[in-house]
């Protein structure tokens, strides 16, 4: 395949960045979208140039690391794919792609396709865990019986790998599908219910403090979460807001 690639190159936090066009020849379409821009970089290396800065870990979507913005949509064409499982079959020959950091304020551009996403970790850090008290007579929390609906409601929230394609997504930059799903993980079990009201409060303040949006319940999220995360998630957030914030 012969593609023709306009991709953001941005020296740095400070400068101004601009879009830079690439032809790239021989791609095979059973490659990965990373496994392309790996090839572009080569080129890029070999020319005594400098290659494009993007971030990647795991190349099979877990880490949540891969974040692009391909032809104004985060990770692609491909509905529940991040960028590192997406295929360049996908993809015509001739094409031309748009390749983009993903934009929030919350999510400042570092160099080229790489953004910090601390704002995220920062908001998990407020209250994204089960505190273990260590006493020597802490009850093991795996014998505290879970229902199955809980157990699974729990878990599709789980499988939220922060990746921020939501807040690229939203028309707000709103993070509240991802903060819903970190919140919901822990409202839907038994474990989580000790810490539930300093968690729903410290977690949204950190969220408002960090820059993001609000949320109008466009949707446009859920779409694009490659993770199928559900609006649900937000609903479930808003409700432990408003229990923890409206409490006697
Ligand atoms: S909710 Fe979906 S899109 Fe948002 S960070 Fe989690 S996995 Fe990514
Ligand atoms: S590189 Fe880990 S999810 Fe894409």
């Amino acid at each position: 395949m012969k593609l023709f690639l306009k991709i953001w190159r941005q020296e740095n936090a400070q400068a101004k960045g601009q879009m830079v066009d690439y032809t790239i020849d021989g791609i095979d379409p059973n490659m990965s979208f990373l496994e392309m821009l790996d090839v572009l970089n080569e080129q890029l290396v070999a020319e005594n140039k400098e290659p494009i800065e993007f971030d990647h870990d795991c190349r099979e979507g877990i880490c949540g690391t891969c974040s692009l913005q391909i032809n104004g949509q985060p990770h692609g064409p491909d509905r529940l794919t991040t960028t590192c499982q997406l295929h360049m079959r996908k993809f015509k020959d001739g094409d031309t792609i748009y390749i983009e950091p993903f934009r929030a304020k919350a999510f400042p551009v570092v160099k080229d396709l790489v953004i910090d996403r601390s704002s995220f970790e920062r908001i998990q850090q407020a209250g994204g865990y089960v505190s273990v008290n260590t006493s020597g007579n802490t009850i093991d929390a795996n014998t505290i019986p879970v229902d199955k609906e809980s157990a699974d409601t729990a878990f599709d929230s789980a499988a939220c790998i922060g990746c921020g394609a939501c807040v690229a997504a939203c028309k707000n930059a709103s993070a509240a599908l991802f903060v819903g799903a970190k919140i919901s993980q822990f409202a839907n079990l038994p474990q989580g219910q000790v810490e539930a009201t300093q968690r729903a409060i410290n977690m949204v303040n950190q969220m408002d403090a960090e820059g993001f949006g609000s949320c109008t319940n466009t949707g446009a999220c859920e779409i694009e979460c490659p993770k199928g995360i559900k609006l649900t998630n937000i609903a479930t957030m808003n409700r432990e807001y408003i229990k923890a914030t409206t409490k006697g």
